[in-house]
Protein backbone atom coordinates (compact mmCIF):
# COMPACT_ATOMS: atom_id res chain seq x y z
CA UNK A 1 0.00 0.00 0.00
CA UNK A 2 3.04 2.55 0.54
CA UNK A 3 5.34 4.01 -2.03
CA UNK A 4 8.93 3.61 -1.42
CA UNK A 5 9.88 7.33 -0.78
CA UNK A 6 11.97 9.19 -2.88
CA UNK A 7 13.21 12.08 -1.11
CA UNK A 8 15.75 9.73 1.58
CA UNK A 9 18.82 8.34 1.25
CA UNK A 10 17.99 4.86 2.79
CA UNK A 11 15.26 5.42 5.13
CA UNK A 12 12.03 3.67 3.70
CA UNK A 13 14.40 2.17 1.07
CA UNK A 14 13.33 -1.00 2.10
CA UNK A 15 9.49 -0.82 2.66
CA UNK A 16 7.73 -3.91 4.22
CA UNK A 17 4.15 -3.41 4.81
CA UNK A 18 1.92 -6.26 6.36
CA UNK A 19 -1.92 -5.51 6.35
CA UNK A 20 -1.94 -6.55 9.89
CA UNK A 21 0.11 -7.60 13.16
CA UNK A 22 0.89 -7.79 16.26
CA UNK A 23 3.93 -4.96 16.46
CA UNK A 24 5.61 -3.49 14.02
CA UNK A 25 8.80 -2.88 16.69
CA UNK A 26 8.30 -6.97 17.67
CA UNK A 27 8.36 -7.33 13.52
CA UNK A 28 11.30 -5.23 13.17
CA UNK A 29 13.29 -7.05 15.69
CA UNK A 30 12.77 -10.56 14.50
CA UNK A 31 14.17 -9.42 10.93
CA UNK A 32 17.01 -7.41 12.42
CA UNK A 33 18.32 -10.77 14.40
CA UNK A 34 17.62 -12.98 11.55
CA UNK A 35 19.64 -10.69 9.60
CA UNK A 36 17.11 -9.61 6.76
CA UNK A 37 17.24 -5.79 8.34
CA UNK A 38 19.24 -3.07 6.43
CA UNK A 39 19.82 0.22 7.75
CA UNK A 40 16.75 2.32 7.38
CA UNK A 41 14.37 -0.90 6.86
CA UNK A 42 10.90 0.73 7.74
CA UNK A 43 7.99 -1.80 9.15
CA UNK A 44 4.65 -0.51 8.64
CA UNK A 45 1.03 -1.89 9.35
CA UNK A 46 -2.53 -0.62 8.91
CA UNK A 47 -3.74 -2.64 12.05
CA UNK A 48 -1.25 -3.27 14.85
CA UNK A 49 -3.62 -5.41 17.22
CA UNK A 50 -0.75 -5.64 20.04
CA UNK A 51 1.20 -2.66 20.19
CA UNK A 52 3.47 -2.15 22.65
CA UNK A 53 4.12 1.62 24.48
CA UNK A 54 6.45 2.96 27.40
CA UNK A 55 5.94 2.05 30.76
CA UNK A 56 4.61 -1.15 29.38
CA UNK A 57 1.51 0.38 28.54
CA UNK A 58 -0.79 -0.89 24.72
CA UNK A 59 -0.67 1.50 21.87
CA UNK A 60 -3.86 1.35 20.74
CA UNK A 61 -4.53 2.80 17.08
CA UNK A 62 -7.63 2.78 15.05
CA UNK A 63 -6.60 0.39 11.50
CA UNK A 64 -6.06 2.65 8.88
CA UNK A 65 -5.81 5.75 9.83
CA UNK A 66 -3.01 6.36 11.73
CA UNK A 67 1.03 5.55 11.63
CA UNK A 68 2.25 2.75 13.40
CA UNK A 69 5.68 1.75 12.00
CA UNK A 70 9.01 1.29 13.04
CA UNK A 71 12.24 2.56 11.90
CA UNK A 72 15.75 -0.36 11.75
CA UNK A 73 18.98 1.32 12.94
CA UNK A 74 22.48 0.85 13.40
CA UNK A 75 23.93 3.58 14.48
CA UNK A 76 27.49 3.02 16.03
CA UNK A 77 26.99 4.60 19.10
CA UNK A 78 27.78 2.99 22.86
CA UNK A 79 24.35 1.96 24.78
CA UNK A 80 24.76 4.72 27.56
CA UNK A 81 24.74 7.16 24.38
CA UNK A 82 21.54 5.33 23.49
CA UNK A 83 18.91 8.68 24.79
CA UNK A 84 20.77 10.12 21.56
CA UNK A 85 17.88 8.18 19.20
CA UNK A 86 15.49 9.32 21.23
CA UNK A 87 16.39 12.85 20.65
CA UNK A 88 16.59 12.18 16.92
CA UNK A 89 13.20 10.48 16.53
CA UNK A 90 11.42 12.86 18.51
CA UNK A 91 12.97 15.76 17.24
CA UNK A 92 12.09 14.42 13.88
CA UNK A 93 8.70 13.72 14.74
CA UNK A 94 8.41 17.32 15.76
CA UNK A 95 9.66 18.50 12.69
CA UNK A 96 7.15 16.91 10.82
CA UNK A 97 4.44 18.37 12.76
CA UNK A 98 5.27 22.08 13.10
CA UNK A 99 5.05 21.75 9.34
CA UNK A 100 1.44 21.26 9.99
CA UNK A 101 0.38 22.34 13.42
CA UNK A 102 1.77 24.85 15.73
CA UNK A 103 2.55 24.74 19.97
CA UNK A 104 4.28 21.33 19.19
CA UNK A 105 6.17 19.82 22.56
CA UNK A 106 8.31 16.79 22.90
CA UNK A 107 7.53 15.56 26.73
CA UNK A 108 9.82 13.80 27.98
CA UNK A 109 11.62 11.99 26.97
CA UNK A 110 9.59 11.37 23.58
CA UNK A 111 6.03 12.11 23.38
CA UNK A 112 4.94 14.29 20.90
CA UNK A 113 2.30 17.04 22.15
CA UNK A 114 0.04 19.26 20.37
CA UNK A 115 -1.81 22.07 22.96
CA UNK A 116 -0.88 19.87 25.71
CA UNK A 117 -2.37 16.54 23.78
CA UNK A 118 -0.82 13.42 22.70
CA UNK A 119 -0.38 13.04 18.83
CA UNK A 120 2.81 10.74 18.97
CA UNK A 121 4.38 8.30 21.02
CA UNK A 122 7.72 6.83 20.17
CA UNK A 123 9.14 3.43 21.59
CA UNK A 124 12.80 2.80 20.92
CA UNK A 125 14.50 -0.82 21.61
CA UNK A 126 18.02 -1.92 21.29
CA UNK A 127 19.71 -4.85 20.89
CA UNK A 128 23.44 -4.84 22.32
CA UNK A 129 26.06 -6.87 21.74
CA UNK A 130 28.43 -5.49 25.11
CA UNK A 131 28.60 -2.24 25.05
CA UNK A 132 27.66 -0.94 22.04
CA UNK A 133 24.27 -0.86 20.16
CA UNK A 134 24.17 -3.74 17.61
CA UNK A 135 20.36 -2.05 16.41
CA UNK A 136 17.85 0.56 17.08
CA UNK A 137 14.05 -0.01 16.59
CA UNK A 138 12.64 3.10 16.41
CA UNK A 139 8.83 2.42 16.93
CA UNK A 140 6.47 5.23 15.84
CA UNK A 141 2.61 5.65 16.52
CA UNK A 142 1.17 9.03 15.00
CA UNK A 143 -2.49 9.83 15.24
CA UNK A 144 -3.44 10.82 11.51
CA UNK A 145 -7.01 10.93 10.14
CA UNK A 146 -8.26 9.14 13.50
CA UNK A 147 -11.17 11.22 14.65
CA UNK A 148 -12.35 9.94 18.00
CA UNK A 149 -10.24 8.75 21.05
CA UNK A 150 -11.64 6.90 24.31
CA UNK A 151 -8.70 8.87 26.22
CA UNK A 152 -9.70 12.71 26.42
CA UNK A 153 -5.75 13.37 26.35
CA UNK A 154 -5.53 12.22 22.94
CA UNK A 155 -5.55 14.10 19.89
CA UNK A 156 -4.78 13.02 16.01
CA UNK A 157 -3.49 15.98 12.77
CA UNK A 158 -7.34 15.55 11.50
CA UNK A 159 -8.78 16.96 15.09
CA UNK A 160 -5.49 19.71 14.74
CA UNK A 161 -5.82 20.86 11.52
CA UNK A 162 -9.82 19.90 10.40
CA UNK A 163 -8.00 18.09 7.45
CA UNK A 164 -8.06 14.78 6.18
CA UNK A 165 -4.35 13.12 5.39
CA UNK A 166 -3.17 11.02 2.25
CA UNK A 167 -0.80 8.64 4.28
CA UNK A 168 1.13 7.86 1.49
CA UNK A 169 2.46 11.16 1.36
CA UNK A 170 2.57 11.94 4.73
CA UNK A 171 5.12 8.62 5.44
CA UNK A 172 7.04 10.06 2.42
CA UNK A 173 7.40 13.42 4.49
CA UNK A 174 7.71 12.17 7.93
CA UNK A 175 10.51 9.82 6.55
CA UNK A 176 12.49 12.53 5.25
CA UNK A 177 12.20 14.23 8.10
CA UNK A 178 13.76 10.94 10.49
CA UNK A 179 16.35 10.90 8.15
CA UNK A 180 17.30 14.05 8.55
CA UNK A 181 17.85 13.92 12.26
CA UNK A 182 19.52 10.74 11.91
CA UNK A 183 22.21 12.06 9.73
CA UNK A 184 22.47 14.71 11.81
CA UNK A 185 23.69 11.83 14.51
CA UNK A 186 25.39 10.21 12.13
CA UNK A 187 27.73 13.76 11.00
CA UNK A 188 28.58 14.06 15.04
CA UNK A 189 25.92 16.98 15.73
CA UNK A 190 25.42 16.49 19.05
CA UNK A 191 25.34 19.82 20.45
CA UNK A 192 22.50 21.24 17.83
CA UNK A 193 20.52 17.82 18.52
CA UNK A 194 20.88 19.08 22.75
CA UNK A 195 20.26 22.31 21.81
CA UNK A 196 16.99 21.56 19.57
CA UNK A 197 15.58 18.88 21.90
CA UNK A 198 15.93 21.80 24.93
CA UNK A 199 14.38 24.15 23.37
CA UNK A 200 11.29 21.32 21.99
CA UNK A 201 10.90 20.70 25.59
CA UNK A 202 7.69 20.62 27.06
CA UNK A 203 7.62 22.57 30.62
CA UNK A 204 11.00 23.93 30.47
CA UNK A 205 11.73 26.20 33.25
CA UNK A 206 7.84 25.75 34.59
CA UNK A 207 6.92 24.96 38.30
CA UNK A 208 4.84 21.82 38.20
CA UNK A 209 3.52 19.07 40.14
CA UNK A 210 5.69 15.85 39.81
CA UNK A 211 5.20 12.45 41.52
CA UNK A 212 7.53 9.35 42.48
CA UNK A 213 7.24 6.34 43.94
CA UNK A 214 5.03 7.62 47.24
CA UNK A 215 6.07 11.19 47.07
CA UNK A 216 4.60 14.37 45.39
CA UNK A 217 6.67 17.73 44.84
CA UNK A 218 6.75 20.92 43.24
CA UNK A 219 9.83 21.01 40.38
CA UNK A 220 11.03 22.97 37.64
CA UNK A 221 12.44 21.15 34.68
CA UNK A 222 15.97 22.53 33.90
CA UNK A 223 17.09 20.03 31.02
CA UNK A 224 17.86 16.59 30.67
CA UNK A 225 21.28 14.95 30.99
CA UNK A 226 23.71 13.15 28.86
CA UNK A 227 22.07 9.74 29.62
CA UNK A 228 18.64 10.92 29.25
CA UNK A 229 17.29 11.63 32.90
CA UNK A 230 15.28 14.28 33.66
CA UNK A 231 17.04 17.25 35.18
CA UNK A 232 14.13 18.76 38.03
CA UNK A 233 14.86 21.45 40.19
CA UNK A 234 13.40 20.76 43.84
CA UNK A 235 13.11 21.91 47.30
CA UNK A 236 15.77 19.64 47.98
CA UNK A 237 18.01 20.80 45.06
CA UNK A 238 18.36 19.28 41.65
CA UNK A 239 17.39 16.20 41.20
CA UNK A 240 18.09 13.83 38.09
CA UNK A 241 15.09 11.12 37.32
CA UNK A 242 15.13 7.72 35.00
CA UNK A 243 12.14 6.93 33.24
CA UNK A 244 10.62 4.99 35.63
CA UNK A 245 11.14 6.81 38.41
CA UNK A 246 9.22 9.73 38.02
CA UNK A 247 5.93 11.21 36.28
CA UNK A 248 3.93 14.79 36.05
CA UNK A 249 1.11 14.61 38.62
CA UNK A 250 -1.26 16.54 36.46
CA UNK A 251 -0.30 15.95 32.79
C1 LIG B 1 4.16 5.40 23.98
O1 LIG B 1 3.81 4.72 24.93
O2 LIG B 1 3.89 6.59 23.93
C2 LIG B 1 4.94 4.78 22.85
C3 LIG B 1 4.02 4.22 21.81
C4 LIG B 1 4.77 3.61 20.64
C5 LIG B 1 3.83 2.94 19.67
C6 LIG B 1 4.52 2.48 18.41
S1 LIG B 1 3.37 2.03 17.16
C7 LIG B 1 4.63 1.30 16.21
C8 LIG B 1 5.59 0.63 17.17
N1 LIG B 1 5.23 -0.73 17.44
C9 LIG B 1 4.88 -0.92 18.71
O3 LIG B 1 4.52 -1.99 19.22
N2 LIG B 1 4.99 0.24 19.39
C10 LIG B 1 5.47 1.31 18.54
Amino acid sequence: MYKIPVSTLFVGKNLVFVPDCHSTNSLAMEFAQRGVGTEGTVVITDNQYGGRGQRGNLWVSEPGKNFTFSVLLKPALRADRQFLLTQVVALAVADYVRSKAGHVKIKWPNDILVNDKKLCGVLIENSLVGSAIQVVIAGVGLNVNQAVFKDPKATSLKLITGKEYDLNQELELLLHCIEVRYLQLREGKVDQLNADYRNNLYRLGERHLFETAGEKFQGLITGVDETGRLLVETGQGARAFGLKEIRFADA
